[in-house]
């Protein structure tokens, strides 16, 4: 174990040791209202000079020599205590003494603060796995504490073994510890960072040409994609960010915290984190490619539940159906269209006056219509609020039950709200309002009160009865979970908007206002002005959750995931099937549990191309299973961005068209041109649907993403480095939508590779199967074709001719897309396909999945080719369709279609389908039941093996 040196470094370049420029300050005034005597007065040296070509530059910063000196603690440990006379904390009384450890958990290091001056510190309680994480290099992480230079101030480095840059060096100065203000600085070793969110980032690279402040705090806020930069927190919260370093490596670094918090990123390039509780629980991931970073941090979150394999199909939503005649009438036209439609959706739109568990009389036939729905191969999800109106019989189940909800402190006074309603008079339950005519309570779902024996709680158990209890009324497959930040209309105003029911008001003033006015708010609130609390569209901070053990100033960004966690329980138990739920607000782990829309964007083409970034980035949450309200969900599209967006979104994993009430019908079928691109797009998805499920149950048990950005594969190619127009399914699928208006063709980029090998084959309309020039290209695509996609050579995709549903489709048989990477005389290819069931209960990793392996490779002497195809894993008695195509791109031979052999025994081809076309070396192999894949060897690998003749 290292220990503490008292190194007299000299100049570190933005250390605190070096001299402070315009471009490595730490704000000292990060609230409104800094100027020269406010800034002056806290001790924080002011800079009269404003610098128009850098406005973004703090003028009120943090003088050098803040923070703490170090001494050795126990083995492990360091004691920081608070430097005499460095700069005084304007936001409550420094912490006398930190504790500082650091441990590895298999490559992931952990590096904690935690203050000894405060007993019982918040930590979230968010159970996750911390599993040992492993790497594809031997290196090591370093946590290196110094006392630097001749301030003798406590600074560390985290590093590899092998040396190369800092990942986090804070010699820069500024750490702050207190009750309600933690603040860390560090320099960065380059400006390649992504991810924090959630947000609307106009770039999927971070901005380092200036400081900007991002807000992380659940919120209900629509994201506004159309400023030129809006840092405003939306309804989840990720403080976890990758770095792509200047060789190409990557790391990652993500602070586990749920209070109100922010980060900062500087011109150093250097970031600031503060937060308004919690402890400083860093955890520092050594890739060192992009994607073994999100390896890691899954290993210590969890990796991402499995979706059921229908949810991969195209769903249909909107809100303001004004009966179940609307829906049924969508649902027709996409049909009638020949669109592929797998799920149809309820928005509150079916609910008896909003309120959860309650069928609507203008929905009155919905129970049998999901039979229907059902007898078609279609499923059904339903929309839930966690918001229970206080006067009907689900609270009354909930209350009977022990089910808790959200409270007020044991020593406040209830408001006389309360007394109205019989069930509510004489508790201390908090009451909101949301879409429900009455108040509403808000359920607990971090009651962590478990009966022996039981797997749950009161509250998760009382969840899972009343989804149970309408699921055998109504037989829905899957939840939407919404509101869940929590939101609720009204709080601190004079109206919720409902007559005649009065808004939640929280203590913003008096005695017992510590937690709803704390001393720092955070840009959670002062981005949005005067007369913003934190309690603003939520609940109050002083409430007590999980039972009364939290405050909810400190769990509120872990509602939706606490949701989630009980809704998915419930979705299990009411089914007994896997299904799916989608959560509007989610924290780290959410993933394990939910997946999740991009929130209430707008149709404008600003939102079409920032939910190309949002996808991809809760790929780096742990949240594969996303996609944007496609067309957009406020204000309506044109013609033309809805049959942008219906192409586009086709490629997101969560595929649904979504629209707020009182605005025209937006679903493909309104415009034939939009319903044939959809049609068209939908329909090759569909074809490559078992890829995607591949991919998602390789995010299930290794914790991969599945949709990513270009650098994460070639994160040495710079030119990768900003790219944020395109984007990944794994490894080797790519897809470059058109993000335009009026566009007839769109920029791509194909990385040529380290080696200069790679090689990308069209499988759209142009060019099918013909490689394309790597570099930037600029592609055809019309609105009547698809958009680019092309596939990467040295990989198997495994595919199913399409249908219109899943359902169908599913039971196709097997095609392989053969993209053969490589020179003459040694080219290859591989891939994989897992395959269940698709909605069996409870998840993947049970074991009880089909799991195959492919190897193609070909040599001229002898002249011939192999597909070894190894079955590693099977289940009895599932049903699984026999492969019947093989399709090769880049082959340059003319295969001899007589002589193909499954371990040495002939086979038979379908000859009027079988066909080699020399001018784009592209073979395309066919027979009705050419390979079983259950019979296959299970040890050694099955051979399919035929000669060829060089072209
Ligand atoms: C807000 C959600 O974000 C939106 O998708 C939904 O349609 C409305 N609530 C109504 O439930």
């Amino acid at each position: 174990m290292l220990r503490l040196t008292c190194l007299a470094v000299g100049l570190l370049l933005g250390g605190i040791n070096g001299q402070i420029t315009q471009f490595n300050r730490i704000d000292c005034y990060p609230q409104p209202g800094a100027n020269q005597q406010t800034c002056q007065s806290r001790g924080c040296i002011w800079d009269s000079n404003f610098d128009s070509s850098h406005p973004t530059v703090p003028l009120c910063y943090l003088p050098t020599g803040t923070g703490y000196t170090g001494a050795n603690g126990a083995p492990g440990t360091y004691i920081l205590t608070k430097k005499a006379g460095s700069f005084v904390n304007p936001y409550g009384a420094d912490s006398g003494h930190v504790i500082v450890s650091s441990q590895l958990i298999g490559k992931t290091l952990n590096v904690r603060f935690v203050d000894q001056s405060f007993t019982n510190r918040y930590e979230p309680p968010i159970g996750i796995p911390k599993n040992p994480s492993t790497s594809s290099s031997n290196d090591v992480l370093q946590f290196n504490p110094v006392n630097v230079g001749n301030q003798n101030l406590f600074s560390f480095t985290v590093t590899r073994a092998s040396k190369g840059p800092n990942f986090w060096d804070t010699s820069i100065g500024g750490l702050i510890f207190s009750d309600k203000y933690i603040q860390i600085a560090t320099l960065l070793p380059s400006q390649s960072i992504y991810g924090f969110g959630e947000a609307i980032h106009p770039s999927i690279k971070h901005d380092f040409s200036r400081y900007t402040t991002w807000a992380m705090f659940a919120r209900d806020e629509a994201p506004d994609s159309a400023s030129a930069l809006d840092t405003k927190n939306l309804y989840g919260v990720h403080p976890f960010y990758i770095c792509v370093e200047s060789d190409g490596k990557a790391h990652g670094v993500f602070i586990l915290n749920s209070n109100a918090q922010e980060v900062t990123t500087g011109m150093a390039p250097h970031l600031i984190y503060r937060t308004i509780g919690g402890m400083l629980d860093l955890y520092f991931f050594p890739g060192p490619t992009p994607e073994e970073v999100v390896n890691q941090y899954l290993a210590l979150i969890g990796t991402p539940m499995l979706p059921a394999y229908w949810s991969l199909g195209f769903q249909l939503c909107r809100w303001g159906y004004q009966s179940l005649q609307d829906i049924q009438a969508a649902v027709g036209r996409t049909q009638a269209a020949g669109i592929p439609l797998d799920v149809v959706f309820s928005d509150i739109d079916y609910m008896n006056h909003d309120e959860d568990f309650t069928t609507g009389s203008a929905f009155a036939g919905l129970s049998q219509y999901v039979d229907q729905l059902h007898a078609q191969g279609l499923h059904v999800t339903l929309i839930f609020d966690p918001a229970i109106e206080v006067d009907y019989d689900t609270f009354q189940r909930g209350l009977n039950t022990g089910a808790r909800f959200i409270e007020w402190p044991a020593s406040y006074p209830v408001p006389s709200t309360n007394s109205l309603y019989p069930m509510t008079a004489n508790t201390k339950i908090m009451l909101g309002a949301v879409w429900p005519d009455r108040h509403t309570a808000f359920p607990d779902f971090l009651d962590e009160n478990i009966t022996q024996g039981e797997s749950s709680s009161a509250t998760d158990k009382w969840w899972a009865g009343e989804f149970t209890l309408y699921h055998s009324k109504i037989a829905f497959d899957g939840i939407w979970i919404d509101m869940n930040e929590p939101s609720n209309f009204g709080t601190n105003q004079a109206s919720t908007g409902h007559e005649g029911i009065a808004p939640l008001a929280c203590p913003l003033t008096g005695s017992n206002n510590a937690l709803d006015s704390p001393p720092f708010q955070t840009q959670a609130v002062y981005l949005f002005g005067n007369g913003n609390y934190l309690s603003t569209k939520t609940l109050c901070m002083l409430g007590k959750t999980g039972g009364g053990k939290y405050n909810f100033y400190d769990t509120k960004s872990l509602y939706g995931w606490s949701e989630a966690r009980a809704t998915q329980k419930a979705l299990n138990t009411a089914t007994g099937k896997r299904g799916v739920v989608i959560s509007r607000s989610t924290f780290p782990s959410a993933g394990r549990y939910t997946g999740h829309w991009l929130g209430d964007n707008t149709a404008r083409w600003e939102d079409l191309r920032t939910s190309v970034i949002g996808a991809m980035e809760f790929n780096f949450f742990g949240i594969p299973y996303v996609g944007s309200d496609i067309c957009g969900f406020i204000g309506s599209p044109t013609e033309e961005l809805c049959l942008r967006w219906q192409q586009m979104g086709a490629f997101h994993p969560f595929s649904r068209n979504h629209n707020i009430a009182g605005t025209p019908p937006q679903d493909p079928a309104m415009w034939p041109s939009v319903a044939a691109a959809a049609k068209k797009a939908l329909l090759f998805r569909y074809h490559y649907l078992p890829h995607l499920y591949s991919l998602h149950y390789d995010a299930t048990l290794y914790g991969h993403t599945v949709l990513r950005p270009l650098f994460f594969e070639f994160p040495s190619d710079s030119a990768t480095l900003t790219l944020d127009k395109q984007f990944l399914w794994g490894s080797a699928f790519l897809i470059t939508p058109v993000l335009t208006q009026g566009a007839n063709s769109v920029d791509g980029y194909f990385p040529s590779g380290v080696n200069n090998d790679e090689v990308w084959y069209s499988i759209y309309d142009f060019n099918y199967a013909q490689a394309t020039p790597p570099g930037p290209n600029q592609l055809p695509a019309p609105v009547t074709s698809m958009i680019p996609v092309h596939v990467r050579g040295g990989y198997i995709l495994p595919r199913q001719a399409p249908a219109t549903t899943t359902t169908a489709a599913k039971t196709n048989p097997f095609e392989l897309l053969v993209a053969i990477k490589g020179v003459r005389g040694a080219g290859t290819a591989q891939g994989q396909l897992y395959w269940d069931d698709g909605e069996a209960s409870p998840s993947a990793v049970d074991g009880t999945y089909n799991y195959y392996k492919w190897n193609f490779a070909y040599s001229e002497t002898p002249m011939g080719a192999q597909l070894t195809l190894q079955r590693v894993n099977t289940v009895n008695g599932m049903s699984v369709p026999t492969l019947d195509i093989i399709e090769l791109f880049g082959y340059k031979f003319s295969p001899s279609f007589q002589s193909f052999a499954l371990d040495g025994n002939p086979l038979t081809l379908d000859m009027s389908s079988s066909f080699y076309n020399a001018s784009v070396n592209q073979a395309y192999i066919k027979a009705t039941n050419l390979i079983d894949l259950t019979k296959l060897n299970s040890g050694t690998p099955s051979v399919l093996s035929w000669r060829h003749t060089l072209m």
